[in-house]
């Protein structure tokens, strides 16, 4: 293993019936609350009343951010950054999946940055400080409630990019399964999809000592493939909502990553064909995963075969390991396509015609992976395969 710290500052409260202790996290941290939430689903299934009811009970002094997009705009946290100054908000309550999260983390910090928020984004600036915040989750999928990872989006640039800050991990979250009943279907499976795939670009790393990590995250994985076909004959399982919660916060809350590091290049790559098409992210890690493990496997085919062994019960008996490894890869589109999740760009209308563009995006940083560095032509013959 490499030497590693790990620190996860976030209170997590699950379960059912924990919306209630909003009222015993909040008062700590002052009386005036931004309350920042997307485009109304909190409205619909009631949740929003409840907040605040939580919020009224403590006398908070509530405004209000709503209409955060999914893939949230600098634009929607710029205007959110300006209410924190100039309302002088002490605390910052996101109620919604990561978009609304990530955007509260961007507004967390510009609002104690003088600048624009986007340089905070683009890395030109260093989070120094930031509001405190927390979040009642209502989708599972990114992880966001328990790690300090944002994802920004700058619509005029079509750009789209990761950042973080030890001073960005939520006060806590609030994850009550029962929040989630109302997810639509296409949602539920796109989070599936995202949670597995963080799994992934951990369990693709360098070769170091790290079995037991190995065995956790292929636990987390068979648990996930386990019970998304059940969850998606039955939205409103408490069950099965509760386990796909608790699998996609430890996902990627830093816990399986002790001691190695990951890939992360898929995400990347999709970051770049998000940023300029503005499809849901998990979706293009949905077309894109298998391709970048099909263009990556000589790099560590005994890798693979243990993936394709361990979690997709493929029996190497027979078969050279590379057509095991193969069978592995090969199961995974085959149980992503069997959930209604998609396996081409093409099936979002995307053709060849940016393709260059969102090479150059995603080689903004310069070369990037780590289970295998790659280069502008590795993106192109990624994408190219995903058509
Ligand atoms: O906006 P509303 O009306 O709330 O509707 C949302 C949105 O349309 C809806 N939804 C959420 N909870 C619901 C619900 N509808 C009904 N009932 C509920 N309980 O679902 C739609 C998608 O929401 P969104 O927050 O965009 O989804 P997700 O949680 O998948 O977040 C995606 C964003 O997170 C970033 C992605 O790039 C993308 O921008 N990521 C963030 C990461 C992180 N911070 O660690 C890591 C990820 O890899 C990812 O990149
Ligand atoms: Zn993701």
């Amino acid at each position: 293993m490499e030497n590693f710290t790990y620190k996860n500052p976030t209170k997590l409260i699950f379960g059912k019936g924990q919306l209630e202790h909003l009222k015993t996290e909040i008062p700590a941290y002052g009386k005036k609350v931004l309350l920042v939430y997307g485009g109304g689903s909190i409205k619909k299934n009631g949740l929003y009343d409840r907040v605040l009811s939580q919020l009224s009970e403590i006398n908070a002094e509530v405004f209000e951010l709503s209409g955060v997009e999914p893939n949230p705009r600098i634009s929607t946290v710029r205007k959110g950054v300006e209410i924190c100054k100039e309302q002088g908000i002490d605390f910052i309550l996101a109620v919604g999946g990561g978009s609304v999260i990530d955007c509260t983390k961007a507004i967390a910090a510009g609002s104690k940055y003088d600048g624009d928020p986007w340089d905070i984004v683009i890395k030109k600036a260093s989070v120094q400080n930031a509001l405190p915040f927390g979040t009642v989750l209502t989708l599972a999928a990114t992880g966001s409630e328990m790690n300090s990872g944002s994802v920004i989006t700058n619509w005029e640039t079509q750009e789209k990019y990761g950042w973080g800050s030890p001073l960005t991990f939520p006060q806590f979250s609030i994850l009550d399964p029962e929040n989630t009943f109302t997810v639509p279907r296409d949602q539920t499976i796109y989070g599936i999809v995202d949670m597995m795939s963080h799994v992934f670009e951990q369990y693709f790393h360098q070769p170091t000592n790290a079995p037991l990590q190995d065995r956790f995250c292929e636990s987390l994985l068979r648990t996930v493939i386990e019970t998304a076909p059940k969850l998606l004959e039955n939205l409103e399982s408490y069950e099965h909502r509760e386990t796909i919660l608790y699998s996609g916060t430890i996902a990627l809350n830093g816990y399986l990553q002790m001691g190695y590091r990951g890939d992360w290049a898929t995400h990347n790559i999709e970051h770049s064909v998000s940023a300029v098409y503005d499809i849901p992210h998990a979706g293009g890690l949905a077309i894109l995963f298998p391709n970048w493990m099909k263009h990556v496997l000589p790099v560590n085919v005994d890798r693979f075969k243990q993936m394709a062994i361990r979690v997709f019960d493929v029996n190497p008996a027979g078969k050279t390991n590379e057509e095991a490894a193969l069978e592995g890869i090969d199961r995974l589109r085959e149980f992503w396509r069997s959930l209604g999740a998609p396996s081409r760009l093409a099936e979002y209308d995307i053709d060849d015609s940016k393709i260059e563009t969102m090479a150059d995006k995603a080689m903004v940083y310069g070369e990037f992976g780590n289970f295998k560095k790659l280069n502008r032509e590795d993106v192109l013959a990624i994408l190219r395969a995903s058509l």
